[in-house]
């Protein structure tokens, strides 16, 4: 796209943005990307040559819970040296830019608190969260080494497992009913770095367009969900995120 046509269309978002009293963002692991952290489809993904089925669903951890907290375990061994980026740092600058703004992430990697948002939805729970499979007790996970033993609960002594949602498994109703709530009465949602094949997320996009909401895709790639968007915008999000800031805060000025 040419650099006209890319300033028109932050003006014509940051202009949308302004306007809504609501503002609700709906992210996926492209915008931990660059930060360093894979995605989960293509082919680098966390995926590729990994099977889910085997890694993140309750039959895996009946079945072999060692496999599946390696796993676990080497996720967060990654994880603890990864930082926000541009994308994550200016989503805390448009929630502090509108009135109302919801954070709904599938994300589980905790970035986005670390940047400083601060109305976050975990919809997929987060890596660094340990739970008890007896009491339920939760835990933050340690962040300076032991990422090689299985955490036991410090209460009742039986195993914890990871604090996310494998699939299968119901997302907390608390996350989902909130962001349901988010996505009928926002005025304006932006679907950034996600595939938009997993649902119930993929169906908030839906579900706020169905009520009105101005929508707009930031991606490099076409999703399914491309063709109901008011807008898409080719581009990475630690690009369009800030861009689209800096033409809010232009827009104060002007
Ligand atoms: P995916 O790996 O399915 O999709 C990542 C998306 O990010 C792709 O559409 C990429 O084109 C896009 N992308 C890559 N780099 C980007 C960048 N710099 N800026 C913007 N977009 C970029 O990840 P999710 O859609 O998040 O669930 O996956 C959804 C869920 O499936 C995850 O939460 C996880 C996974 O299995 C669970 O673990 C329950």
């Amino acid at each position: 796209m040419a650099a006209k046509a890319i300033d028109d269309c932050m003006v014509a978002v940051a202009d949308r943005l302004r306007r809504a009293q609501h503002v609700c963002c709906l992210i996926g692991a492209g915008i931990s990307a660059e930060s360093g952290i894979p995605t989960f489809r293509g082919p680098d993904g966390f995926w590729a040559g990994r099977s889910a089925f085997d890694l993140a669903t309750p039959e895996a951890f009946a079945r072999d819970p060692e496999t599946v907290w390696r796993f676990c375990l080497w996720r967060r061994s990654q994880l603890v040296t990864k930082r926000p980026n541009a994308g994550h740092h200016a989503l805390v600058a448009i929630e502090r830019l509108v009135p109302q703004f919801t954070l709904v992430t599938q994300n589980v990697d905790g970035l986005h608190r670390a940047a400083g948002s601060a109305n976050i939805l975990e919809l997929h729970g987060n890596l660094m969260v340990d739970r008890c499979t007896a009491c339920a007790l939760e835990t933050q996970a340690a962040t300076d080494g032991g990422f090689e033993t299985i955490p036991i609960c410090p209460e009742c002594r039986a195993m914890m497992r990871p604090g996310v949602v494998w699939f299968g498994e119901m997302l907390s109703l608390d996350a989902i009913q909130k962001a349901d709530a988010a996505a009928r009465s926002c005025q304006a949602m932006l679907v950034v770095g996600t595939s938009s094949v997993v649902h119930p997320a993929a169906g908030l996009a839906e579900m706020a367009r169905l009520h009105g909401a101005f929508t707009v895709e930031i991606n490099p790639e076409e999703t399914p969900l491309s063709r109901i968007m008011n807008m898409c915008i080719r581009m990475p999000a630690g690009e369009a995120l800030p861009a689209i800031v800096e033409a809010m805060n232009s827009s104060d000025r002007g």
